[in-house]
């Protein structure tokens, strides 16, 4: 009963542009999502804390949602957070270096052949791992890492794999990676290939926390022979590689609102294009267009497979949206001999 009066209210506002101060969400609602999430606060402030912030956001996801945009979101697992408790959490905090030299290159076109319409590397058995949860730990981009170095192995060598992104937390900081204070897969690559080799998952498990080097040389199952650095800027390079070779890495800008997405395909105004504020690494894995023609790119992400589609997201594509085109890049696996 409250419920259907509430969801009216919110289907009124949406009519008549009220979205502020309406209450979208209840005390019973949160109590659910608390047990949903398997929650616990250590006292009745913090419970009260979070009811405020989880209501906040339950109006920010209501408004975005009864206002006509390519993508929806939802109270997930990250409703109890602001955007910077968030950020502090999850993202990468400091600026990477995304390119070797730093220095913006030119933008060149590069010479795009025939690249199928659309892609989706989930289409091939063993290709891609299932998605995979980094939890309160900036390591994304271990995790975009591992996710690109096992679909090139699997795609050249057959062998479906989970790679270690605990080794490359604690023991590739020798190329600018800091743990889970962040990194970049091709960083993450360079020590992989000077190493000569990474783990499995199982062998050298996740802990989502910093920790000693405990790298053991024999157990290695997965190799570098050389990175790739697509070219800065260039969406038509990833096109290229997704299309017809196998997925890229990438990093972009995750601003307030994308903790919360559900569905569709992003777009953002608030995002920078630059390579200065890139904050999270992920793994784009095909693409395509939405009924509209929008065209997108289908990313796996590391927030768990409850998180947005099954753990993945759709982003717009052929824009930079949220630099997305600034650090691209993907290993390429030893000879196939
Ligand atoms: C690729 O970029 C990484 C840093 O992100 C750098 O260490 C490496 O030298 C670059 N590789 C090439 C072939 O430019
Ligand atoms: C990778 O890990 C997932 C989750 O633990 C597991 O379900 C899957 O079977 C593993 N894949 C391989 C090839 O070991
Ligand atoms: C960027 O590169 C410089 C020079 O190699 C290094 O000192 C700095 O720590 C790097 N920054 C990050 C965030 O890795
Ligand atoms: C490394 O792995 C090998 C093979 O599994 C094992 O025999 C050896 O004891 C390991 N070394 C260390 C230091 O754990």
């Amino acid at each position: 009963m409250t419920r259907l009066f509430l969801l009216a209210l919110v289907g009124l506002s949406a009519v008549f542009g009220l979205t502020t101060s309406v209450p979208v969400a209840s005390r019973e609602d949160f109590h659910l999502w608390v047990k949903e999430n398997g929650k616990t606060y250590h006292d009745e402030k913090e419970f009260e804390r979070r009811f405020a912030i989880f209501l906040q956001n339950a109006q920010e996801v209501a408004a975005h949602n009864a206002g006509g945009h390519s993508y929806q979101l939802e109270l997930n697992k990250f409703a109890d957070l602001t955007f910077e408790e968030f950020r502090d959490m999850i993202l990468m905090t400091t600026p990477q270096n995304c390119s070797a030299t730093g220095q913006k290159k030119p933008r060149v076109q590069s010479r795009v052949g025939p690249v199928p319409a659309k892609k989706d590397w989930r289409d091939r058995p063993g290709v891609v791992s299932g998605v995979k949860d980094q939890g309160h730990c900036g390591s994304c981009w271990s995790f975009s890492a591992t996710g690109c170095l096992e679909s090139v192995t699997a795609i050249t060598f057959g062998a479906a794999m989970n790679l270690s992104e605990q080794q490359l937390i604690g023991c590739a900081q020798g190329f600018n990676n800091h743990g889970c204070e962040g990194g970049l897969p091709s960083q993450a690559w360079e020590y992989v290939k000077w190493t000569q080799g990474i783990e499995s998952e199982k062998d050298y498990p996740y802990t989502g926390k910093d920790g000693k080097c405990a790298f053991n040389s024999s157990k290695t199952i997965a190799y570098v022979r050389d990175v790739v650095n697509i070219t800065q800027g260039d969406e038509d390079g990833i096109l290229q590689a997704v299309g017809t070779l196998n997925p890229v890495s990438i990093a972009y800008q995750v601003v307030a609102g994308f903790q919360h997405y559900k569905k569709g395909v992003y777009s953002s105004k608030l995002c920078h294009h630059d390579q200065e504020h890139v904050n999270h690494a992920v793994l784009v894995v095909g693409y395509g267009e939405d009924e509209s023609g929008v065209p997108y790119w289908i990313v796996k992400n590391s927030w768990g497979p409850k998180w947005g589609m099954d753990g993945y997201f759709w982003i717009e594509r052929n824009k930079n949206m949220c630099g997305l085109a600034e650090c691209a890049a993907y290993p390429l696996p030893p000879d196939d001999k």
